[in-house]
């Protein structure tokens, strides 16, 4: 079983100079989802998501040695160059946790500057790109004090393996592409602990555009955390998980061949499903609202009237994924301004596609 505690990464805090690193970190969007969870932050089933390009977190840690001799993590935490206390809470408890794989946070002061592309009130989640970001600086400040990490796939792996710490789907935003995260036999050293890039795509997917409809910008009522825990108590889970491998294996059929109808059906339906499985909770919730309906109506009398294969997504909140293969953007983007953006909030939506992965600033 991996480990990473390691009681050896003590810096001498006498000869340490202060330095900073800093990440830019996207955010991501599964086709076929995790919803379902157990242990520490391990999943029920198998997962795959497109890393996004354009909605991302920047994170800059400063750090230096710390003048007092106490134990406790020394943190300042500003969001969008304001200080955030709410925010400090969560990244203090999250460095709390990992103390054992990092005994030097213990010695260092930190000060964290985040931000992310898209505004907070998006409507768009964003654990996924600030804990990845986050999990990135945290190993290169290791690589950088300890020289420990070697080559890009164990630096990676580390990465993916705090990310999913922070918040599970962030475990994926390490790579570029698609990133695949969940033990399955059809994936070779596919692993709960972390995410593994997805290579085999057919060369439609490595430019799929995303644009990422705002229904609504409000903060959702219920959150992943506590959607995740009532999977405990629904009745359909076991049959869920069951379905989520099955979907996993046709969709990973339909993204090495390039079959956009199978990709785009799985997609759609594990969206509804996800949705489906809220509902079904108890107590229930639901996070579509009616504009999430009329849109998933319009996109799909579109594709029955033009044949594009034009599909949707959903991540847990009322917003809509527009998934197309970027060869037809001049015949989609004028229908989504035409039709589509008179239904968001604000008439706002986030262009977005299959991205590069994170980047170091
Ligand atoms: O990473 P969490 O705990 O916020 O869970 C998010 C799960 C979904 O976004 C709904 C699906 C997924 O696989 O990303």
């Amino acid at each position: 079983m991996l480990d990473y505690k390691n009681p050896k990464l003590i810096v001498e805090t006498s000869t340490l100079e202060p330095g900073k690193v800093a990440w830019r970190s996207p955010s991501n969007l599964a086709i076929v989802k995790y919803w379902g969870k157990h242990g520490v932050q391990l999943p029920r089933n198998p997962s795959i998501s497109f890393t996004l390009q354009s909605a991302f977190t920047e994170t800059l840690v400063e750090y230096a040695p710390k003048k007092s001799t106490d134990q406790g993590i020394e943190l300042e935490f500003f969001f969008h160059q304001e200080p955030n206390e709410a925010f400090r809470a969560k990244i203090l408890s999250y460095l709390e946790g990992l103390t054992e794989i990092f005994p030097f946070l213990r010695q260092l002061e930190l000060r964290v500057h985040s931000g992310n592309s898209f505004p907070h009130s998006a409507g768009i989640a964003s654990s996924a790109s600030s804990m990845s970001a986050l999990a990135l600086c945290l190993c290169s400040i290791e690589d950088t004090l300890f020289d420990s990490l070697g080559d890009d796939a164990a630096f990676e792996q580390k990465a993916s393996y705090l990310a999913r710490l922070g918040s599970g789907s962030a475990c994926r935003s390490i790579y570029g592409g698609l990133g695949l995260w969940g033990e399955t036999a059809l994936q070779e050293g596919s692993s709960d602990l972390y995410a593994v890039p997805f290579q085999e795509a057919h060369e439609i997917f490595k430019s799929y555009q995303d644009d990422i409809l705002i229904v609504s910008r409000s903060e959702k009522p219920v959150s992943s955390r506590a959607g995740h825990a009532l999977m405990e108590e629904n009745p359909y889970a076991p049959a869920r998980y069951q379905q989520a491998n099955q979907r996993m294996q046709r969709l990973l059929g339909a993204l090495r061949s390039g079959d956009l109808e199978v990709f785009g059906q799985i997609a759609e339906n594990e969206a509804l499903t996800l949705h489906a499985l809220m509902m079904a909770s108890n107590p229930s919730y639901m996070l579509m609202q009616p504009n999430t309906l009329e849109m998933i109506q319009r996109i799909r009398a579109y594709r029955a009237d033009t044949g594009h294969p034009v599909y949707f997504s959903l991540d847990a909140g009322p917003n809509i994924h527009l998934l197309y293969p970027q060869d037809i953007i001049h015949e989609v983007r004028p229908w989504v301004d035409a039709e589509l953006a008179l239904l968001c909030e604000e008439n706002a939506y986030l262009p977005d596609f299959v991205g590069e992965g994170p980047e170091e600033i």
